[in-house]
């Protein structure tokens, strides 16, 4: 059974008022994909959030595209781009699973903090692969439980079960590398803040 959104809109509104847990590295993250950015690309964002990260880049390209399966983030993203009077910035509610678009429609995807939360990362790396143009970029942000703490390892099942927290796949740093690299990807940029720590990986189609 597909993953569901529930828990994500349920815990919409408090996401938004939660400051980033580690802000350094957050900006680190903006910032390198900022450097990555121009004014003639095409970028998709997929499990955009409230669209926090989709408002700092937008500004820095033509068009910017977030999608995310939960309404309720989505609504509170839109009413974010509309405060902001970024017209090139649209939201939509989707799954990265189901979102359409024609083959190689864009030049960089982003998919922060959220391949682990998919039934099938293998399957959307190869579909945003396909999405990308050739040389095209994807950037991405993701917890590796395996290579976390044990006690972490141990408790996020059981907050799943409980509802309070999402599902996380387990999967370990070189896993999602290797991940990437089976669906075609060159790694062009992988950085940890820290042990436990989300990875940052930029990946290019060759
Ligand atoms: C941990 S939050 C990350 C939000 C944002 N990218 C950020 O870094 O703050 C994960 C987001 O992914 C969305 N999501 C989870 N699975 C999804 C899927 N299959 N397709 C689209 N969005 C999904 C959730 O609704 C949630 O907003």
């Amino acid at each position: 059974m597909p993953t569901s959104p529930r828990f994500w809109n349920l815990i919409a509104g408090r996401y938004a008022r939660t400051p980033v847990a580690d802000e350094a590295a957050y900006q680190h993250k903006l910032a390198a994909t900022r450097h990555l950015l121009s004014p003639e690309m095409d970028v998709l964002e997929f499990g955009c959030g409230t669209g926090t990260t989709a408002l700092h880049h937008a500004p820095f390209v033509r068009r910017y595209t977030g999608i995310d399966f939960a309404p309720k983030m989505i609504a509170i993203a839109r009413g974010k781009a509309t405060a902001a009077g970024q017209s090139n910035l649209s939201f939509e509610v989707a799954r990265i699973e189901e979102w359409t678009a024609p083959d190689h429609s864009y030049d960089v995807i982003l998919g922060m903090s959220i391949l682990h939360l998919l039934d099938g990362k293998e399957a959307v790396l190869a579909r945003v692969h396909r999405l990308l143009k050739p040389g095209g970029l994807f950037v991405s942000s993701t917890v590796c439980a395996t290579d976390m703490p044990r006690i972490v390892t141990w408790i996020l099942p059981v907050g799943s079960a409980l509802g309070l927290l999402p599902l996380v796949r387990r999967f370990s740093d070189s896993d999602l590398v290797a991940s990437h690299i089976d669906a075609g990807f060159v790694i062009k940029d992988r950085w940890r803040p820290g042990p436990g720590k989300a990875v940052f990986l930029v990946a290019q189609v060759p």
